[in-house]
């Protein structure tokens, strides 16, 4: 697969918002070539800094609503969605306030989902890192990933569609098998394996202790799965 999608001429970076990374573009190329934004009512959760939002309204959908719990990332977003001139509706909130919004065509998500210790068991990071609440998901990487997968069914039309990115160190089949238990038809649509960047490098002795990766191993595959509603 093509990582086609750089960032915006013009985007602005924020140190309290999450830049666009390769999740980021997985889950946008996945966008382009799943064929199913254009014309559509489209809903990205954890919008950060608007860049799916963005891409998703370059690739002609009907409307964009896009929701952060952030007030960096809103502010950004929306400073980003007036630098690139397209119209999108950024929320602050968080992902679940959608529920009050209606149902959509597709609901696009780069959630956070890297599984993170107890505070005691922390490692410091550089403080260029970034935001720690833009990846940080509980033990096993899944407190925004079970609740989201759990009812994005009712953010969706009938015949509607999610494109979710997440690691597979949070679990790809627990997300597969959470979507079906909905009633949804899931499968992973694209993967790629990366690096460890920053974060998972200042924990790989945590992962390795807990079980989460093998003795050694750096690198973590991102996957992106879809999963339609009847
Ligand atoms: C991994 S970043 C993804 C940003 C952007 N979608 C991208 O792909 O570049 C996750 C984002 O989720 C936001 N977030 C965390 N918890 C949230 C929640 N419960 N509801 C909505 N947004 C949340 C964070 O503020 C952060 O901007």
């Amino acid at each position: 697969m093509t990582i086609a999608y750089p960032a915006p001429a013009g985007f602005l970076a924020d140190s309290n918002v999450y830049q666009p990374q390769d999740d980021s573009r997985l889950l946008v190329e996945a966008m382009r070539c799943s064929g199913l934004v254009p014309q559509r009512r489209v809903l990205d959760l954890c919008t950060g800094s608007g860049f799916v939002a963005i891409a998703a309204s370059e690739m002609g959908c009907a409307d964009v609503t896009a929701f952060d719990i952030c007030s960096h990332a809103v502010r950004c977003s929306r400073a980003n969605v007036a630098i690139a001139g397209v119209d999108v509706d950024v929320r602050k909130g968080s992902w679940s306030e959608a529920l009050d919004h209606g149902t959509f065509d597709v609901v696009v998500s780069n959630p956070p989902y890297v599984p993170t210790p107890a505070e005691g068991d922390a490692q410091v990071l550089s403080p260029n890192a970034g935001p720690s609440w833009a990846w940080n998901a509980g033990p096993d990487g899944r407190l925004v990933l079970d609740p989201l997968c759990a009812s994005v069914s009712k953010l969706l039309c009938d015949g509607g569609s999610l494109l979710l990115v997440q690691s597979a160190l949070a679990g790809t089949q627990r997300s597969l098998d959470t979507l079906r238990s909905t009633g949804m038809d899931a499968e992973v649509v694209a993967s790629r394996w990366i690096p460890f960047g920053p974060v998972l490098s200042a924990r790989a002795e945590w992962l390795e202790n807990v079980g989460l990766v093998q003795r050694g191993c750096r690198e973590e595959e991102l996957v992106v799965i879809r999963a339609d509603k009847p």
